[in-house]
């Protein structure tokens, strides 16, 4: 059993870096193996339907998706911009969903998490994506999660301040491998 961990932020600093790196603790001691990806080592020109004809899918489209098929299950941590998804992570995802087929979020089981300095975590974002995915067919499981005032939840260590956020994540790593493992798709 392999998850895919892909955060949707590119800053060093980001807090849901910080949240895709607790995640990926958390499902390591569930026994997966983890893939934990970084958006800065594919960069991809914006979507171009041009661009694609004249040349296929860009290199690092084709690494990253290569990665995401070979995960059983998808984590994604991404801040939410003006309501939205960001799109930084939109545009790979739109990249990595054109063909040649498979289209690599088909029968994927994901889970969302999001963190913000915002009373709302990144919920409204996370609203966003969820349609993203079940159009592509992947398997959004229900529970998310979203942390509130994250400017202050991560310590210096990067660990969670409020032990509440603890058992929150730990709920949704452990429903995303009991989904993956009873929908496992080879
Ligand atoms: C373009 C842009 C739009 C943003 N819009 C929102 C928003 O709608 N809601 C929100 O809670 N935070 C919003 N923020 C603030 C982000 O939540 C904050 O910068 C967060 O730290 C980004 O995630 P990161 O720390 O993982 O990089 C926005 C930030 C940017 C740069």
């Amino acid at each position: 059993m392999k998850v895919a961990i892909l955060p949707g932020a590119l800053r060093r600093d980001s807090l849901n870096r910080k949240l895709a790196v607790l995640a990926a603790r958390e499902l390591a001691a569930l026994g997966v193996e983890v893939d934990a990806l970084d958006l800065r080592d594919f960069p991809m020109p914006l979507y171009d339907g041009d661009l694609e004809a004249e040349q296929g899918l860009p290199e690092t489209t084709q690494r990253l998706r290569a990665r995401i098929a070979a995960a059983d299950a998808l984590f994604v941590a991404s801040p939410e911009y003006n309501s939205g998804v960001p799109g930084t992570l939109k545009n790979a995802i739109d990249w990595a969903s054109r063909p040649p087929r498979p289209q690599p979020f088909a029968g994927m089981v994901v889970a969302l998490a999001s963190a913000s300095p915002g009373p709302y975590g990144g919920a409204r974002g996370l609203a966003a994506l969820r349609p993203v995915f079940r159009i592509l067919d992947a398997h959004v499981i229900s529970p998310e999660l979203s942390v509130a005032a994250a400017n202050k939840a991560f310590d210096d260590a990067g660990a969670f301040v409020d032990e509440r956020h603890d058992k929150q994540l730990r709920a949704l790593c452990s429903e995303l491998v009991r989904v993956a493992r009873a929908l496992r798709r080879d």
